[in-house]
């Protein structure tokens, strides 16, 4: 790669620069409007605990070994992929990694950029008071009226399409880096506000007794939202596996690992930093967020007596409902509404840039960045009208039966569960708890045992020597192991629940 290309393609200003955007992709719609639900669903504590040992042995490593990619390869994840796969004498087959990534990153953005919408369209109903002293038939008014209306889901899923397309089309200097720069910022401060808010209810014991005390039973075990076991015909509580597997999805989904956004901001990245220092940084940085999410968000909904097991509406149902009933509500609500814009926003910028900066790199000569980035966005809002039909409610029934009729096929069964999901649902699912690690089990197994080790010491130079020991035992035996074990199981010993 010769120095015309490296700054055509650009490189961050400096090292923080790449900490507050890696940093910006981690911390988003997951740390503060996932994360709490997911704790919420499957139990607390235990979830908790078994969330950060998968962050510890599969995040953290994942990480390395994506900026590490990236430096190496200097291109876009598809072309970094091919490159260091034919550099090793290997297939370039492996670009599909890359592919792979890009897809799901299409899908993710997809339903990010409504529950994005959805989010600001809360700003101004927080700042206007709307929450304030309403019953829980009110709140949920608010939000069917919202969600009910595809027209107006659609307006605010366009508007924050626009605002992704825009910083991206600018570059990473003056569009991700300026971005970043307040917002990381302005983001921490917001939440700060919020858990000291929290601190001074009268739940905020409960809360911590929730998110800290490990109740193994509460992760095993089904739950209804009110957090009672679900018990099968015999009277016999219900084992399942699917707590442990999307608690392995979000330690991926929270880091943006596996789908390429940290390879291509490792790509931007300058060969005289610590790879290991860098990812530390952002790990922790996004742990601490999630926690704090956790702790500005349960107080309010213990305070308000009410169930953390809600899932998704959780921030758009119990929440504004807890606000309500707080004295100074509209102005904190309209506060925690704002961070989890702008949380989005910095994640949504990550999501887009694999594929445009592979866009503008295979075909540089028909799009710029600009229409790169502008092309993009216009595919993912197109697929975004999926989530917004399916939060309006369409399920996989609604559309496969229609079709299935007019083929003229009878008799088709359409009583199953899986009929009944939320096409919204099934996305979220299946890119975060599946297509996420599979990507990123591509990417250590690489790594580990298919590229040139001459390349891997380079880009490892900097780093201790028990670092990159500990990194290799990780990617080659234990992380592997670890994913394969919990897709496993959750396949053959769990398949009911
Ligand atoms: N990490 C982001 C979040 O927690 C989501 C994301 C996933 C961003 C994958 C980029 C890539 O909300």
């Amino acid at each position: 790669m010769n120095a015309a290309t490296l700054s055509s393609r650009g490189q961050w200003s400096t090292h923080m620069a790449f900490i507050l955007a890696a940093v910006g992709s981690a911390i988003g719609l997951g740390n503060i409007w996932k994360f709490p639900f997911i704790v919420g669903m499957y139990g607390g504590g235990a979830f908790i605990l078994v969330y950060l040992v998968f962050i510890l042995i599969i995040g953290t490593p994942v990480m390395m070994t994506e900026i590490m990619l990236g430096r190496r390869g200097r291109q876009s994840p598809v072309g970094t992929m091919q490159t260091l796969a034919m550099q090793a004498g290997r297939s370039a087959a492996w670009r599909y990694v890359g592919w792979f990534g890009m897809l799901a990153g299409f899908l993710i953005l997809s339903y990010y950029s409504v529950v994005g919408g959805e989010v600001m369209a809360y700003v101004f109903r927080a700042g206007s008071g709307a929450f304030e002293n309403q019953t829980a038939d009110g709140i949920r008014a608010i939000l069917t009226r919202l969600i009910g209306e595809p027209e107006k889901l659609l307006a605010w899923h366009t508007i924050f399409m626009v605002l992704t397309t825009i910083v991206v089309a600018r570059g990473l200097r003056l569009g991700l880096e300026r971005t970043v720069r307040w917002l990381m910022p302005a983001l921490f401060v917001l939440l700060l506000i919020l858990v000291g808010y929290a601190m001074s209810l009268k739940g905020f014991d409960q809360a911590v007794d929730f998110l800290f005390r490990p109740d193994f039973d509460r992760l095993f075990y089904l739950q209804d939202s009110h957090g009672r076991f679900v018990l099968d015909d015999e009277g016999q509580r219900i084992f399942t596996w699917t707590p442990v597997m999307v608690a392995m999805g979000h330690s991926f989904f929270t880091l943006s690992l596996g789908m390429g956004a940290i390879m291509v901001y490792g790509s931007y990245l300058n060969r005289e930093v610590s790879i290991f220092r860098m990812t530390l940084a952002v790990v922790s940085a996004d742990t601490v967020v999630a926690i704090l999410a956790g702790l500005a968000i349960f107080p309010l909904v213990f305070t308000a007596e009410l169930a953390p097991g809600e899932g998704p509406d959780l921030i758009f149902l119990t929440l504004p409902l807890a606000f309500g009933s707080m004295p100074g509500g509209a102005f904190f609500g309209t506060l925690f509404f704002l961070l989890l814009l702008f949380a989005a926003w910095s994640s949504a910028i990550s999501l887009m840039e694999p594929a445009v900066a592979w866009l503008s790199e295979r075909h540089a000569a028909r799009f710029d960045r600009a229409a790169a980035a502008t092309w993009i966005g216009i595919l993912i809002w197109l697929l975004g009208i999926v989530s917004v039909f399916a939060t309006s409610g369409t399920t996989l029934r609604d559309v496969i039966e229609p079709v299935v009729k007019w083929l003229g096929i009878d008799g088709m069964d359409f009583d199953s569960r899986v009929f009944s999901l939320n096409l919204f649902n099934i996305i979220d699912f299946a890119t975060a708890n599946i297509m996420l690690p599979l990507g990123g089990l591509a990417m250590i197994v690489f790594a580990a045992w298919f590229m040139r080790s001459e390349s891997i010491q380079a880009e490892m130079a900097m780093e201790r020597t028990v670092v990159v020991r500990g990194w290799r035992l990780l990617i080659r035996y234990v992380t592997p192991v670890a994913i394969l074990f919990v897709f496993f199981y959750r396949l053959v010993v769990s398949v009911q629940a």
